[in-house]
C-alpha cells in the first residue's frame, strides 16, 4: 500500500541517479540476504542510505521502501524513531556530548553549552562549512570515563570544555585527532557504512583496544576487596563473609 493509499502525503523524492541506485541496490541485496525476512534489514538499509548522503533523505526513505516492499510511511516511522538516523545533513564529524546524569554533573552540560557557543550552532545543527554537527546524546555506557564526548561514535574520554573546544578546532583545521581508545576516526559517511554492516578494516576496530581500562574495573576490584591501583591507604571493602555482613578496613 502506498502513502497516498494510506491517506498520507506522497514524499517528494527524486530517485537516485542510475549509477548510484544500481550500486546501492547491490549493497542492499547483500544486506537483505542476511535476514530471513527482508523487512528485518531496514535498520542496516537506513545506515546504507545515510552513508550515501550523510543523512536519511526522502530519496533514501523511498529507496529503502522499494527494496523492502514497505511503505514510505513505515520506513519514515522507523527512521524518525531512532536518533542515530539524521534527517538533516550531519557534519563530516558528528560530535555527541553525553548529558546523561553522571556526565552532566561532572561537566557534560557545561561542555555542551560551551561547544554550542564556540561553534555558533545549536543542538542538531551543522557548521556552515559542513565540518561539525553537534548533538546532546544519552548515556554511551562509558560513565567510568565521564564526561564523555563521541565523534562519529568513537570515544573521547574525560573531557573538559577546553579539551572539547580544542577537539572541534582540530577537526575543522584537518589536524589529526585520535580517539582515546579503539579505532582511528573516520568520517560520518564511512562510519554509517560500517554501521550498515560492511567490514570495518580500521586497525583496532576488531580487537579489545576500545574496551574500558582500570576505571571500568574499579567497582569489581572494590567488590573483591582489592585496593585500587595508585591509592595507598584507600578504604578496602572486603567481600561479604558467608555468615556476616560487609567488613571494612584501611589499606596498610
Ligand atoms: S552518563 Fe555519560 S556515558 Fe554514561
Amino acid at each position: 500500500m502506498t502513502n497516498v493509499e494510506l491517506g498520507l502525503p506522497a514524499l517528494p523524492a527524486k530517485p537516485y541517479p542510475e549509477e548510484v541506485h544500481a550500486r546501492l541496490a547491490a549493497d542492499a541485496a547483500e544486506l537483505i540476504g542476511r535476514y530471513p525476512q527482508p523487512r528485518s534489514a531496514l535498520l542496516p538499509l537506513l545506515h546504507l542510505v545515510q552513508a550515501e548522503e550523510g543523512f536519511v533523505s526522502a530519496t533514501g526513505i523511498r529507496f529503502c521502501a522499494e527494496q523492502l516492499e514497505l511503505t514510505t510511511a513505515e520506513v519514515t516511522a522507523v527512521a524518525t524513531f531512532y536518533t542515530m538516523y539524521r534527517r538533516r545533513p550531519a557534519g563530516t564529524y558528528h560530535v555527541g556530548v553525553c548529558t546523561n546524569t553522571l556526565c552532566a554533573v561532572l561537566g557534560g552540560d557545561q561542555i555542551f553549552a560551551e561547544l554550542q557557543q564556540h561553534l555558533g550552532i545549536g543542538n542538531n545543527e551543522t557548521t556552515a562549512d559542513g565540518a561539525i554537527s553537534i548533538e546532546h546524546i544519552e548515556c554511551n555506557a562509558a560513565c567510568d570515563y565521564a564526561p564523555v564526548v563521541m565523534v562519529n561514535w568513537e570515544f573521547f574520554d574525560d573531557q573538559t570544555p577546553q579539551s572539547a573546544k580544542r577537539l572541534v578546532d582540530d577537526l575543522r583545521a584537518g589536524r589529526e585527532v585520535r580517539p582515546t581508545r579503539g579505532a582511528r576516526l573516520c568520517g560520518f559517511k564511512e562510519t554509517a557504512r560500517i554501521l550498515a554492516g560492511f567490514p570495518d578494516e580500521r586497525p583496532g576496530a576488531n580487537d579489545e583496544s576500545g574496551a574500558g581500562g582500570d576505571p571500568s574495573l574499579a567497582g569489581l576490584r572494590l567488590a573483591r576487596g582489592e585496593a585500587l591501583p595508585g591509592t595507598p591507604g584507600a578504604r578496602i571493602v572486603s567481600p561479604r563473609p558467608e555468615t556476616g555482613g560487609t567488613s571494612e578496613g584501611t589499606e596498610a
